[in-house]
């Protein structure tokens, strides 16, 4: 066709050529100007090799020596508080406060998770937690009423879990994993409170059931994480079909229970009496009042499984890691614990100043997700980390990824001092970090279960230490991390616990 109009192949690859040359040339010209107009200054740039395949490589490896915190506390010592580098694709990393609040609040609609949403889609479909724009806004407004302060208010849901975990704690001053306690609690607890069926991990009564389930989630999450570290090379993972099949399980598991809940819904509509008999607050069955959505059910479960389960698991952990480190801390919060009914209220738990400034000092050393990332969704700017000095503003264009990390703003010496990297839970009584705080991240997607979390590690904190009058680590070594999708720690936390003498 080309040939009997006279035009050779060799003039159409040609003229394909020139035009994306020129594509090429306006859109930088037009990002210039953008820049320009914006009163924009380059970031700081870490060198590197072969598209940054060297500097992706560097931190896979540091990640399986855990130690990809360490890593980046390195590039920043090297490269300031904001500076631009390639891992494979170009990148902004940022841990300027100023620059949190602008991609999580001021700046929001700027800002996707982009690669999340696609790494996590296998697993956890299309939910809160793996969505953007309109969908995550319907997910969100959906799921709000579920958060309610009546609902986290409810304190005796946790008092079962946390009972059963007392009762695994040895008496007799043996060593025990705390950490491995805390994650079967939370997969109990979140259970019952997602489900309305508690797995009873602690109980030692697991149905085969939800151990195949347990062992399908951890495979199909091991994937995710593995997507999400690939970023835009994520298909590769579809090489071992062992992920494909744990998700396809996993999903098989949560819909079954759907299913359940809604033929429960309809027994319900159908006979009032047995409405009456069943009190107990099961998100499920709540959720099912606002949507009868089979895929949009299982989506939604999966997508707070994942973002509440590990989470307050590692926190509990770490936080009885740093008190086994601490004799005064713990004497400190023990006699405030001391204060409080046997069977705390909400408001007592909210009352305790000393446990918040523990939980705070905690999640401040090491927040949960201590590395996150979002991607432009249109040619942006952040408000600082440009120029010589790093004072002007940076652009960003459209499609590029912003690295931020709270771990490293967590620790600034001007905000927090220079004693920024010890654990002094008093420094709470006068400190207001604005955004250089944000284990919860900010803005309209701070963690909607923040509440529900604190209160459920609070109420396991003081029954712990009404309990035990002293905690001693049997661990020498220091914090060493394990990043998965949440941070936790390689050798989880050996302690041993001496019982109130009744
Ligand atoms: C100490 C415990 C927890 C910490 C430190 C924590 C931290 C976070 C952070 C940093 C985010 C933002 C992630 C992002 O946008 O990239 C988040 C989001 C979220 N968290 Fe939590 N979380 C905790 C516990 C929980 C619990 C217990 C639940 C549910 C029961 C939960 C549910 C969620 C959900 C659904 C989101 C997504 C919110 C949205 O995108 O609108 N979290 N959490």
């Amino acid at each position: 066709m080309l040939d009997s109009l006279g035009i050779s192949s060799s003039t159409v690859l040609w003229a394909t050529l020139a035009s994306l040359a020129l594509l090429k040339l306006w859109r930088t010209l037009s990002n210039w100007e953008f820049a320009r107009k914006n009163g924009c200054g380059g970031a700081r740039k870490m060198p590197s090799y072969v598209f940054g395949f060297d500097t992706l490589w560097n931190f896979i490896k540091a990640t399986n020596n855990h130690n990809a915190i360490g890593l980046v506390e390195d590039w920043q010592r090297q490269f300031g508080q904001t500076f631009q580098f390639r891992l494979g694709r170009k990148l902004v990393y940022t841990c300027e406060p100023k620059n949190f609040q602008a991609i999580l609040a001021t700046k929001f609609q700027d800002f996707d998770l982009a690669g999340r949403n696609l790494a996590a889609s296998p697993l956890l479909g299309e939910g809160i937690f793996t969505s953007d724009g309109k969908v995550w806004e319907h997910s969100r407004a959906l799921l709000r009423p579920n958060f309610v302060r009546n609902q986290i208010a409810d304190i005796d849901v946790y008092e079962h879990h946390v009972s059963q975990l007392i009762k695994r704690i040895p008496r007799d001053g043996s060593t025990v994993d705390m950490q491995e306690l805390f994650y079967m609690m939370t997969i109990d607890s979140a259970t019952e409170f997602l489900f309305g069926r508690s797995f009873n991990t602690l109980g030692g009564r697991e149905s085969e059931a939800s151990k195949s389930f347990a062992k399908n989630w951890d495979i199909a999450g091991n994937g995710m994480l593995i997507r999400m570290r690939l970023g835009p090379f994520r298909g590769l993972s579809n090489l071992n079909p062992i992920y494909t099949k744990a998700s396809t399980e996993v999903r098989k598991f949560v819909k079954e229970l759907v299913r359940e809940a809604l033929e429960h819904r309809e027994l319900q509509a159908s006979n009032p009496d047995e409405k009456a008999s069943s009190q107990s607050y099961v998100f499920l069955h709540e959720l099912a009042t606002r949507t009868q959505d089979e895929k949009v059910l299982t989506d939604q479960l999966l997508n707070i499984l994942v973002a509440g389960r590990d989470t307050t698991a590692a926190f509990l952990s770490i936080l009885f890691f740093l008190l086994s480190r601490r004799k005064d801390v713990w004497s400190k919060l023990r006699a405030e614990v001391l204060k409080v009914d046997k069977r705390p209220s909400f408001e007592d738990l909210k009352s305790m100043k000393y446990l918040t400034w523990v939980m705070n000092e905690t999640l401040r050393l090491y927040p949960l997700i201590p590395l996150n990332i979002r991607t432009a969704n249109k040619n942006t700017t952040l408000p600082t980390g440009g120029g010589s000095d790093g004072t002007l503003p940076i652009f960003i264009p459209k499609g590029r990824e912003v690295m931020f990390c709270s771990y490293n703003a967590h620790r600034l010496p001007e905000v927090y001092g220079e004693d920024a990297s010890e654990f002094r839970p008093e420094r709470w009584a006068d400190l207001k970090p604005g955004w250089a705080y944000i284990p919860f991240n900010g803005g309209p997607r701070i963690c909607i279960g923040q509440q529900f979390a604190l209160t459920e590690a609070s109420y396991t904190i003081v029954r712990i230490l009404q309990d035990f009058e002293s905690l001693e680590s049997r661990d020498s070594e220091p914090f060493k991390e394990l990043v998965g999708l949440t941070l936790s720690m390689k050798n989880g936390a050996k302690v041993a616990l001496t019982p109130v003498q009744t």
